[in-house]
């Protein structure tokens, strides 16, 4: 398969960690592009990065750019996706991809009407825990799925200076946090979730600090999830069977999970793949949808699960700037 070439639009924390993974998969990124541009330059200096472009601008008219790897803000997305889908390039935008459906949906048929690639860097479709996992629900050992029950919770102190609480940059739980945990439960629902509860505590700043939600699935199958932004929780993932439970803790990037089966209370531990490896599967995965050899990009997932965002917010009255009527 060809190397393809990666450029990076933002040069912050996630970004760092694609640059390493890249390195560790025994290459370098070909290009970076961020608004300030000095850190750009540190940035390719440290990881030995060959191009940078004096604006983000300049990425998208460049024909060497196979891949474009969005790591900005999320209220950043949708206008970056626009440009990339727009120039043919192949996106891979971190999460949450969009701050909406509307603008995925925009996104997913520019992909879709240009044959490119269009991905949310969600790691927890990438591991090989999760596919594994998978294989094990499939197989019936585990029977009919009945409960699903999330946590998530990171204590961040309430400074408007970062992206967690400003509403200016798209902050809250569910976008930042509640993205994982909804897309653990998307994983193991039988179809998108067909109903949506939900109540919101919000944070000083107005967005959502703490939130409890409950999906059911197509099967009658329910998920409760536990979100948080003030208060640290473990992150629990439990899928509960007829015949066992399923636990993964630190599950967006997770490597181990503990089977209970229920017939006698039998613990088996399950390992596959490498937490510390969770970007170079995610950079795998894309190349092989690049190439046409698979597409396990999962975005039919990332829709299901931004059409719950987009619904939960609605239902909290939670608006960002950006979807103000005066700001289309
Ligand atoms: N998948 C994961 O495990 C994971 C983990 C962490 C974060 N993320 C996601 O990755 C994204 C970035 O998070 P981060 O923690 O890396 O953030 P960060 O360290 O704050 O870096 C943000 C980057 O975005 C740029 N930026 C900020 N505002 C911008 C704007 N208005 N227009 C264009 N560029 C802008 C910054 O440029 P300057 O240098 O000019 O400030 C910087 O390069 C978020 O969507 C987040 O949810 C994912």
């Amino acid at each position: 398969m060809k190397n393809y070439n990666w450029v990076s639009i933002g040069c912050g924390v996630i970004a760092n960690e694609l640059a390493r993974a890249m390195a560790a998969e025994g290459r370098t990124l070909y290009g970076i592009a961020n608004r300030t541009y000095d850190k750009a330059a540190a940035f390719a200096e440290t990881y030995r990065v060959g191009k940078v472009y004096r604006t983000i601008d300049e990425v998208f008219s460049d024909p060497a750019v196979d891949i474009l790897y969005i790591s900005t803000p999320h209220n950043t997305h949708a206008p970056l996706l626009e440009k990339a889908l727009k120039s043919g390039k192949h996106v891979l935008c971190e999460k949450s991809i969009t701050l909406n459906s509307e603008e995925l949906e925009a996104a997913a048929a520019l992909a879709e009407e240009r044959g490119l690639v269009l991905a949310e860097a969600m790691t927890l479709y990438h591991m090989p825990l999760y596919k594994k996992l998978r294989g094990l629900v499939e197989s019936g050992a585990l029977g009919p799925l009945g409960m699903l029950q999330l946590n998530f919770g990171s204590y961040k102190e309430y400074d408007m200076a970062n992206r967690f609480f400003n509403p200016k940059l798209a902050g809250g739980a569910l976008l930042d946090i509640g993205v994982y945990a909804l897309s653990f439960a998307r994983w193991f629902l039988s179809g998108a979730p067909c109903e949506v509860l939900s109540q919101m505590a919000p944070a000083p700043s107005g967005v959502d600090e703490r939130a409890g939600i409950l999906l059911r699935g197509p099967a009658g199958e329910l998920a409760t999830v536990a979100l948080s932004l003030h208060t640290k929780q473990p992150k629990r993932g439990m899928a509960a069977f007829d015949r066992a439970y399923l636990e993964v803790y630190e599950y967006p990037r997770a490597q181990e999970a503990v089977i209970t089966w229920t017939e006698d209370g039998r613990r088996e531990v399950i390992r596959e793949g490498d937490t510390g490896d969770a970007l170079r599967y995610e950079i795998r995965d894309m190349e092989r949808a690049v190439a046409g050899e698979g597409n396990e990009m999962c975005l039919g997932y990332s829709r299901d699960v931004m059409a719950v965002m987009t619904r939960l917010r609605r239902d909290w009255g939670l608006v960002y700037p950006e979807e103000m009527p005066t700001a289309r």
